[in-house]
């Protein structure tokens, strides 16, 4: 074949028709690659004898030559051009639009109110110290005057671990008090915030698992009256007022004597009473007293020599009065909703 006007014609078509670069690749090489068409046509010049034929010859085809790579080249420029006007489209990044929400994790409430009693206790003067929630008999009963068999052990329904004598899981953090006094010396002040276990039914203010806050002073001389200075400092910077009122009643604990029920001024009626301290004007908030002498005899202290007070408060019912919650078993449901309000 031979490269004449009707047979460029076509070509110049078929270059303006083509629909992708690789396409477009295929025609170039299949007619100037090493042995593409018009390539041999250029090829066979040489065989032509007559001189001014030849050269008539040689310049007709190098015209068509350029005329064909600058159709091309032309059509490759549109390709691309519209390729990347595609790309435009598909890929584009607005950089201008609102990013993704990040998602922000929250601090469970209990722990909220955990970190805030343990922060007011530090300014009383209290260190903070942790405990075991696996536990020994010993230390969650016998060392707080509650011997085996005792009838005060039906206190706390206790979850006692399988194939273990005398393992459970911690009904409370007084455990800590006969601890933390078996390898310290007095005078000393710790609080012992942490999880605690009771064997029990759950209903809307009671769980299975729960947290406390534990107290304890110990000195040569503490008073009930230094006692309750401390509780009504505590409570009035966690419920954030300078009036607050406490009162203690007679109770019963087996490592205190006298024991006591502390009740707070309600706070949220100012004492006129409310819903929430059931038209009372008190809030029940802890238990409480000084030490009792049975407590220190059991970690090795001569209670003629040592006092002191201690008291546990329950932090999932302080979390409840402060951010009104009705309901105990949300802190524990696992629900998002619950901690994306705090
Ligand atoms: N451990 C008690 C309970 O869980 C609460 C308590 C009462 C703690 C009196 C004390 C206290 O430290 O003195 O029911």
């Amino acid at each position: 074949m031979t490269f004449n006007d009707s047979n460029m014609e076509q070509l110049t078509r078929e270059v303006a028709e083509v629909s992708s670069s690789e396409a477009l690749d295929a025609l170039e090489q299949r007619e100037l690659g090493r042995s593409g068409r018009l390539t041999l046509e250029l090829k066979a010049l040489k065989d032509i004898s007559d001189l001014s034929a030849r050269r008539q010859r040689g310049q007709e085809l190098n015209e068509r030559k350029h005329r064909l790579l600058a159709a091309i080249n032309g059509r490759r420029q549109e390709l691309g051009t519209q390729a990347e006007a595609a790309l435009a489209q598909t890929e584009a990044l607005d950089i201008t639009a609102p990013g993704a929400p990040v998602q922000v994790g929250h601090a469970h409430p209990v722990t909220l109110v955990t970190r805030e009693l343990v922060a007011i206790s530090r300014d009383l003067g209290f260190m903070a110290i942790d405990g075991p929630e696996v536990e020994s008999e010993f230390y969650n009963f016998t060392a707080l005057n509650i011997p085996a068999r005792h009838p005060a052990r039906d206190m706390w329904s206790t979850f006692w671990l399988k194939n273990y004598q005398d393992l459970l899981l911690r009904t409370h953090t007084s455990p800590m008090q006969a601890r933390h006094l078996q390898k310290n010396k007095p005078p000393l002040r710790i609080v012992v915030a942490g999880r605690t276990y009771r064997y029990e039914a759950t209903d809307r203010t009671h769980e299975a698992q729960f947290s406390q806050l534990e107290g304890l002073m110990v000195d040569k001389r503490v008073t009930v009256a230094e006692f309750k200075a401390v509780i009504e400092t505590l409570l009035a910077r966690l419920f954030k007022t300078d009036q607050l009122a406490v009162r203690l009643r007679p109770s019963y604990f087996p490592f205190v004597e006298p024991g006591f029920e502390v009740d707070m001024g309600c706070v949220f009626c100012k004492q006129k009473g409310c819903e929430v301290c059931k038209r009372t004007g008190w809030i029940e908030m802890m238990g409480a007293g000084l030490v009792h002498p049975q407590v220190f005899r059991a970690v090795g202290y001569d209670p003629e020599d040592w006092q002191g007070f201690a008291f546990g408060l329950g932090i999932e019912r302080v979390a409840m009065l402060k951010y009104n919650i009705r309901d105990m078993r949300v802190f524990l449901s696992g629900d998002v909703r619950l901690t994306q309000q705090f």
